[in-house]
């Protein structure tokens, strides 16, 4: 894709952002690949107000050009693109419901199966770093690992994707999880899936390549069958869920406050 293209690319998922209630005034930011950098918007502007020349072009050693300050967030859009070379755009946003958890130093743990979506058994909220620091750079790269998202504790959340579509799809998910996170622990601390129930969920993702709408049109004109045209199959799990036994082993799960475990500062 051309750098006008891409441009034009960061300001759409800005405004979609938006638009979506995903983000509020300017307390995001998007960046997109480029060869030996990235494309990032740039600091504090109206997203509805931007030209693609106010899109910042900044090699990966942190030098820039274009007549905009980059976001105050450059660090950890170049680290993340730097080493991560599985993505190409990265989100940031101070989503409600997630930046709700962040601020309890909380990320999501595997409360329902679509936690999948960014890649792991849980979601994980950094500890606390100032804005703009290469501080909260290295913290962010942390809780990142082997995942496509993270929380950033009293901030917000980053997500990461191939495609711009990709990540407001994935950011909706995870900001949608967090809000149904929160609204369940008005009841208590709901049960955790098991990390061989989570493997299951990863699998089945993966086969389908789940989030990426395949065009399966595209593929062969011709009538198909799903289990033909998805990846190889999962392994069959040893019980039907039916034959669970009923609440006890969930009952178990629940006894450790395991979110602050994996969620960021321990007291
Ligand atoms: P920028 O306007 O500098 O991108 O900052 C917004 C933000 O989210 C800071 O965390």
């Amino acid at each position: 894709m051309s750098h006008k293209k891409l441009r034009q690319g960061i300001i759409k998922t800005c405004v979609e952002m938006n638009r979506s209630g995903l983000n509020q005034g300017t307390s995001g930011n998007v960046s997109h690949r480029i060869e030996g950098g990235m494309l990032i918007t740039p600091t504090s502007m109206a997203y509805d107000k931007m030209h693609h020349d106010d899109i910042v072009e900044m090699a990966f050693d942190g030098t820039y050009t274009g007549k905009r300050l980059p976001s105050s967030e450059w660090r950890f859009h170049r680290d993340i693109l730097k080493n991560r070379s599985d993505v190409n755009v990265v989100l940031h946003t101070h989503s409600i419901y997630c930046t709700t958890l962040a601020t309890h130093e909380r990320g999501i743990p595997a409360f329902h199966y679509m936690v999948a979506v960014a890649g792991g058994v849980d979601i994980r909220c950094s500890p606390y770093a100032c804005f703009g620091t290469q501080e909260l750079s290295n913290l962010a790269l942390d809780a990142l690992k082997d995942r496509t998202a993270c929380l950033l504790g009293h901030h917000g959340l980053i997500v990461l994707a191939d495609t711009f579509a990709t990540a407001m799809w994935r950011a909706i998910e995870i900001e949608s999880l967090a809000k149904m996170y929160v609204h369940a622990l008005a009841i208590g601390e709901p049960p955790r899936l098991s990390d061989k129930e989570m493997a299951q969920v990863i699998e089945q993702m993966r086969r389908m390549s789940y989030g990426q709408a395949p065009d399966l049109d595209k593929v062969k004109d011709t009538p198909k069958t799903i289990d033909a045209t998805i990846k190889k199959p999962v392994a069959k799990p040893t019980a039907p869920a039916t034959n669970r036994p009923a609440a006890k082993p969930r009952t178990r799960r629940v006894a450790k406050p395991a979110p602050r475990t994996t969620a960021g500062r321990t007291k």
